[in-house]
Parts: structure tokens; sequence; C-alpha cells
């Protein structure tokens, strides 16, 4: 009875195949079928057949049939795409027991049995779904994502006793595509699209980063606008180059993916500095750099005139993204505005240099009552003056003379403390120096603040320069 029994059992497992074998064709690798060679995995299964064939033949009929239950509670498997799992079913008593595995009401599996029909080996079913021996458990290897589904485990008796289990197969995400519109090579003020294909299981998640010069950062809402795998970003600027990032995960892992993008535009102009001092037949080279994407030309000018490349009175040397012209003055009518521009497909852009015979006064800086300051004459320095107006009341301009230090290099270091000399108070202050040519421009103002020593005990000395400092810095800003 238990033989004819088995034998049903055996049709319905080949039936169910062999219906499953037509319905799932269409998304199967047939590269599979070829590979697998039936023979050998007949032989290595062969054991296994024997041993349980061996144990159901005695043992089952003479022993009394008593209803066997199972002991395991439905659960909820997750495995990941590749791994093993195994799904257990333990019955008690166990001897003689004949479990079936259904899966989505319909696939059979029974015993250590192997479908006969070739052509299911293209499923793997015979090579990844086994009974292990001595159990009535379902083991499932290298799982695939089509073997998510309910699995039934059935006991084969009178009164027939079953869980379900529902297996859930979770795929690591995978970067299928990831793409820039326009090949990444994007025009500064239009738009472009990042769009990142990932498969995975749950559907992964996506964070979109760049590298920026300050590191990798992770573009947020204000950066653009996000969908599930796309970003969108409008109005693109020089600073949107940059190699972009799509990291997927999941949960069960991660993977990314990287994307160059060139944002392409005018020409950006920066000079190194926009007045530089020099005398009658001091040589001066002033030094231009642009930031470009296309390459663009560079073209100087002076007072508006362009200068051509064969000029005799200028040098104008020029390598990759950097331009200096040099310049030796013969007469006043050589001191004046020197232009550099670039030009590309895309515009121009320039920035000024005025070269002159007056002092260039750089680097105020203000420390508690100290003001410190260079000069850049190659004329002999004559007057250095300060000039302090008291901002708490209506005040006015007040000139201090300073006196000239030694100076080295045509450079002169000054440093002058307001000690003393003044009421506390808050003072702007500016700084301006005549050399035998002319006075120059007056600095940008910067700001002090004068405490008197004998009132010193409620203000520390630190945190006057730190607000000074900071006064100072708001000013430049
Ligand atoms: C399986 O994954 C789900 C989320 O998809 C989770 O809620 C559940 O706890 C997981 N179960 C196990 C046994 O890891
Ligand atoms: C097995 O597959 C071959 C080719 O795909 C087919 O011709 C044959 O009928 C199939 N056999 C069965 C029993 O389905
Ligand atoms: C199965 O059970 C038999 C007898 O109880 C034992 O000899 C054999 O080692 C067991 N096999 C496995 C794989 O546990
Ligand atoms: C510099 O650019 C300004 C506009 O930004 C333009 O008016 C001027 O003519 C340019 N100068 C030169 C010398 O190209
Ligand atoms: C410009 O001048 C600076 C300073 O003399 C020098 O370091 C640089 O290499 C020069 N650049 C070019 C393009 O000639």
């Amino acid at each position: 009875m238990e033989l004819k029994r088995l034998s049903i059992c055996m049709a319905l497992f080949l039936l169910a195949y062999i219906a499953q074998c037509s319905e799932a064709r269409h998304s199967r690798d047939r590269r599979e079928v070829d590979d697998v060679h039936y023979e050998d995995v007949l032989a290595d299964e062969a054991t296994d057949d024997e041993a349980q064939n061996d144990a159901e033949g005695n043992d089952a009929d003479e022993e009394e049939e008593t209803d066997a239950i199972i002991l395991t509670q439905p659960t909820n498997y997750n495995a990941t795409l590749g791994k093993d799992i195994r799904l257990e079913c333990k019955v008690s008593p166990a001897d003689g027991v004949v479990v079936q595995w259904t899966r989505n009401d319909g696939k059979f599996f029974i015993g250590t049995q192997k479908p006969l029909d070739q052509n299911l080996t293209s499923y793997g079913i015979e090579n990844r779904f086994s009974i292990p021996a001595n159990s009535t458990d379902l083991l499932i290897k290298d799982v695939k994502l089509y073997d998510s589904g309910a699995y039934k485990c059935d006991i084969l008796q009178m009164n027939r006793a079953n869980i379900e289990h529902t297996l859930v197969i979770f795929e690591p995400p995978k970067i299928i595509r990831f793409t820039a519109s326009d090949d990444g090579q994007i025009v500064e003020g239009s738009d472009f699209l990042l769009t990142c294909e990932v498969s995975g299981s749950p559907p992964p998640q996506i964070v979109w980063s760049r590298d920026g010069e300050n590191g990798n950062k992770r573009l947020a809402e204000k950066d653009g606008e996000f969908t599930v795998n796309s970003v969108f970003i409008k109005n693109v600027r020089r600073e949107h180059s940059g190699k972009y990032y799509c990291y997927a995960f999941n949960g069960v892992g991660s993977n990314q993916a990287e994307v160059y993008i060139t944002v392409k535009g005018k020409p950006r102009v920066h000079v190194h500095k926009t007045v530089v001092n020099s005398a009658i037949n001091v040589e001066a080279v002033l030094q231009c750099a642009v930031h470009d994407e296309p390459t663009s030309h560079i073209r100087w000018y002076k007072d508006g005139q362009h200068i051509k490349e064969s000029s005799t009175e200028f040098s104008i040397s020029t390598r990759g993204q950097h331009s200096n012209l040099t310049v030796t003055p013969d007469d006043d009518q050589d001191f004046g505005t020197f232009t550099c521009e670039a030009e590309n497909e895309f515009g121009s852009h320039n920035r000024s240099i005025d070269l002159v015979q007056s002092p260039v006064v750089e680097h105020l800086q203000v420390d508690g009552p100290r003001l410190s300051w260079t000069i850049h004459s190659h004329q002999p320095v004559e007057q250095i003056e300060i000039q302090l107006k008291d901002m708490t009341g209506e005040g006015e301009w007040r000139t201090l003379s300073v006196p000239v230090p030694q100076g080295r290099n045509h450079e002169y270091d000054v440093v002058y403390t307001l000690d003393d000399q003044l009421q506390s108070g808050k003072y702007e202050a500016t700084v301006k120096v005549k050399n035998d040519k002319s006075w120059s421009a007056h600095t940008d103002s910067a700001f002090v603040e004068i405490v008197y020593r004998d009132s010193a005990h409620s203000i520390t000395s630190s945190s006057l320069v730190l607000a000074a400092s900071i006064m100072y810095l708001l000013v430049r800003m």
C-alpha cells in the first residue's frame, strides 16, 4: 500500500514538473541545459535514494500506522540570492513518515525522488532541491529569485497534517547602468539628469554624492529634483563639475558606480594682484590664470588696446591656463591698466591689473591696538599716514603720521600700535603711503577697538583681539 501511494505521488510529481517546465521555459537560460550531465547527477544521488527506499520499504510495512504530527511552526524565511536555504519540517514520530513538499500549491518534491525527464534538468530542480538524508526538510541550493513563494510540507497519511512556510529571496543591489545626460558634457546654465538603474530585492535605495573641493558630499534636496533612480540638476554651474556617485543599498548589500561631469562654459580669469608697483627700467611681471573648459584663447590689452603677440614692448608668456605679461617701462606712458582676457566658444571674461609708480599697500591687519601692513614701492617711501575716525561719535578723520621703516627688496613691513594717543572706543582706520612719485590709494577700512589699560580688567585682551579680527574680517568680506 505504501508503495502504491508512493508511485501515485511520483506521477503527480512528474506531471507537476512538466507543467512547470512549459510555464517557465521562456525565462530560462538555455545554456544551463547543456551544462548539466544528468547521469552524473543520478550517480551522485544514488546512495541517498537507496537508503531512503530501503527504510520506507522495510520498516514502514511492519510499523503500526500512528498519526505523525509536524513540530515545526510556519516560518518566514529570507534567503540571499545564490545562497542555500533549508526549510524545516520536523515530524514526530519520524520513522517511516513520507512528506510531500508543495510549492505555490502545485509543484511537488517527494522524498528524495528525482524527476526522470531530462528536460527538467534545465531548471536545476534535481540539483538544487533535495530532502536531506534522515530528514523531512527541504534544502534549496543556490536560490534563484523565482524560488520565492509559499512552500507547504504535507504528511502523507490518513489524517493529513501540513504547515506552510514563506520564502523570500533577497538580492544585493546591482547597478545595471549609471549615466549622465549628454555623456556628462554639460553646458553651464543648462540642466542635466543622472540616472542610476539598479536591481535588487528588496528594491535598493540610492544615495547620490559628488566629489568636490571639500571631499565627497551627499547631494541634498536643494541640489536637485530626486526621483527613485534619478536626480535632475538645473542651471548647472562650473562648481558642478566632478565625479558623481550612485550608491545603492537594500539591507542585503550595497553597490556603487561613478560618472564624471564636465561643465563647459565661459572662462573665468583670475589675476595674481590687481595693483602692481614698478618704476622706470624695473621689470614687472603681471600674472593671469584662467579656469576654463573648453580651453580658451588668452589675450592681453593695455588701456583697452590689444597687445599683439609680436609686440617688442611687452613680452607675453602663456602656458596652458596661465599667462604672464612682462614689461619694463621706459617712460610714464608704459604704466596703466593691463587687461587679461580669455575667450572660448561660450564667451569671454577679463580682469585688469593696474601697473603703477605709486606705492601699493597690502595686508592691512588689526591685532588689538596694533596695525600692520606691507608696502611695495620701487621708489623711496617718503610718508606713511594712518587716518582714523571715532565710530562712536560724529568724529572727524584724524591723521597719524607713521615713521618710515627700513625697506628690503622694495618691500616695507610696517607695524604700528595705537595705544595711549587715543581715547577708548571703536575706530575706523585706513592707510595711505607716498613715495617720491605720488600717494597710494587709501586701503580698505579696518576696525580697531582701543581700551585703556586701567579699564582693561573688564575686557580681556584676547577677546579684544578676537573682536577686532572678526570686525576686520567682516569688512574684508
Ligand atoms: C525577513 O525580511 C523581512 C523584511 O523584508 C523582515 O521583516 C524579517 O524580519 C526577516 N526575517 C528574518 C527571519 O530575517
Ligand atoms: C524535451 O525537450 C526537447 C527539446 O527541447 C523536446 O523536443 C522534447 O519533446 C522534450 N521532452 C519532453 C518529455 O517534454
Ligand atoms: C541516517 O540515519 C542512519 C541510521 O539512523 C545513520 O546510520 C546515518 O548516519 C544517518 N545519516 C545522516 C546523514 O545523518
Ligand atoms: C572686459 O569685460 C567688460 C565686460 O565685462 C567689457 O566691457 C570690456 O570691454 C572688457 N575689456 C576688455 C579689454 O576686453
Ligand atoms: C609667470 O611668472 C611666475 C613668477 O615669476 C612663474 O612662476 C610662472 O611660471 C610664470 N608663468 C608663465 C606661464 O610664464
